[in-house]
């Protein structure tokens, strides 16, 4: 690639906001994954789609990779610029322009921070569904780059069931609008969804039209614990059968549960348990619904708890007030980052048709036990997406680099044939990124992935969106 004169960079887009010293370019090239580190040799913060445009053209002229990032919160690497060159923040483009309650819809930035859409819509008495773990830090754009998803997609979809209409620039600075703000659109290909989940490999989303729903203003939060992780597992698929419809259905291992009690510091109750002489549990299921009204909940948490307690759940803790629930969200939304808090690990994000989560959860832990490895699982067990962190573990019983290195890939990938096997695929919500990418021919056929890297050329023919990225 050719090489980067930030001088003429700065002649060329007058007014950019840059920057290229040592701690910008070591925060822009480490996200939430692992403890990877690619700094890029510069930082950019375009403020308007035709900046991102002129940097782009610029940068397309010339050869240059631009990788594209919100908030750094992904978990496969997505947004790591792997192979230097400028790397494109939108945390300054980050407005709300306009809510249009008539038709239920938002146009937003790709910076725009997913809980601060949420609590605007919320005023207004609309409800953005979408709510990844990490609402409160991760942006609009990297959830429509890996078309997240979190706890709520069980019932309302994960971002690509939200997206209307995007704008986006593509590789040689050309701005594109995807569709149309329309509920229905039988226009032609559907470019809107072919960019949800491209991880900014084939253009820059500058802008993104959502649709929203009526606020569902109330909910309940049942947390049941299970003396066996197998009979959790099973209990998923029979909250369904029963015909009920939770708007949230997690699962948490002990470990995870702990874990994430000691990073928050919430008190063993938090979780509906005490701590000293508390009933032996494995796991947990949380589950959430919600309705319009009031009334709408309990019939809805009977018909639960009487498929749980068939399924062999120990006592029922229910929250109905706001603090309960809120102590419950935060201990679950922090799984992920106290575990990276504990130690080195990796997280895997397979997902399973949600019947087949008990045979998953059985194979992650034969094949932890036959290789020599501990994992702490949790995830969106309604939605059959298991998050399994593996630990390296800590000095004298950590695990060997060699083992880090050279095995457990090994063992993941007779992980990930198992998952495929089974119907499922090796992300459900985190993208591939860099860190899974060895591991796609595993789900995706060598046609397949043809066609896909036949899509990224004609979008980028110079191949200087974020890359390295998907296709191996
Ligand atoms: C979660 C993130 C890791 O579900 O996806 O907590
Ligand atoms: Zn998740």
């Amino acid at each position: 690639m050719a090489s980067l004169d930030i001088e003429l960079l700065e002649q060329c887009v007058p007014g950019l906001r840059l920057a290229f010293d040592a701690e910008a370019l070591v925060a822009a090239g480490s996200d939430h994954t692992e403890n990877l580190n690619f700094p890029p040799e510069v930082v950019v913060w375009p403020r308007s789609t035709s900046e991102v445009s002129d940097v782009l053209a610029w940068a397309f002229e010339r050869g240059i990779h631009v990788t594209a990032a919100g908030a750094l919160t992904g978990l496969s690497g997505g947004a790591l610029p792997v192979r230097g060159g400028i790397a494109m923040n939108f945390s300054k483009m980050d407005r709300i322009i306009e809510i249009d309650t008539a038709n239920h819809q938002v146009i937003v930035e790709p910076g725009v921070i997913v809980q601060n859409l949420q609590d605007a819509v919320a005023a207004r008495g609309l409800f953005y569904a979408v709510d990844p773990a990490s609402r409160g830090t991760c942006t609009i754009g990297g959830n429509i780059a890996h078309n997240s998803g979190g706890p709520r997609a069980v019932k309302y979809g994960v971002t690509k069931d939200w997206v209307l209409n995007l704008e986006a620039v593509l590789a040689d600075g050309s701005i594109i609008t995807t569709g149309a703000n329309t509920l229905k659109n039988s226009t032609g290909y559907n470019l809107t969804q072919l960019l949800v989940g491209s991880e900014g490999t084939l253009a820059i989303v500058t802008r993104a039209t959502l649709k929203l729903l009526p606020l569902p203003a109330h909910t309940a939060l049942m947390l049941a614990p299970f003396e066996s992780a197998a009979e959790a597992c099973s209990a998923v698929a029979a909250i369904f059968k029963a015909g009920t419809s939770p708007s949230a259905l997690e699962f948490m291992e002990r470990d995870a549960v702990e874990l994430a009690r000691k990073f928050t510091g919430l008190a063993a109750q938090a979780d509906g348990h005490a701590q000293a002489g508390e009933p032996p549990y494995e796991a947990v299921l949380l589950i959430e619904v919600d309705a319009a009204t009031p009334d709408g909940l309990m019939p809805q948490l009977e018909a639960i708890a009487e498929v749980l307690a068939h399924e062999g759940a120990g006592e029922l803790q229910i929250a109905d007030d706001a603090a309960g629930q809120d102590r419950l969200w935060k201990l679950r939304r922090s799984v992920g980052e106290a575990v990276k808090a504990h130690c080195i690990y990796k997280e895997e994000d397979t997902v399973v048709p949600r019947g087949r989560l008990p045979d998953l959860l059985a194979r992650v832990k034969a094949i932890g036990k036959q290789y020599g490895f501990k994992s702490i699982c949790y995830g969106h067990a309604g939605d059959g997406n298991l998050h399994i962190n593996i630990l390296k573990g800590a000095p004298p019983e950590e695990l060997s680099d060699e083992f880090w290195n050279e095995t457990l890939p090994v063992a993941i990938a007779e992980l990930f044939k198992f998952v495929v096997e089974i119907g499922g695929t090796i992300s459900g919500e985190h993208g591939i990124g860099w860190v899974q990418k060895p591991y796609l021919p595993i789900a995706i056929g060598a046609r397949e992935r043809e066609i896909m890297a036949g899509i990224r050329q004609v979008f980028d023919p110079r191949g200087i969106l974020n890359p390295d990225k998907i296709l191996p």
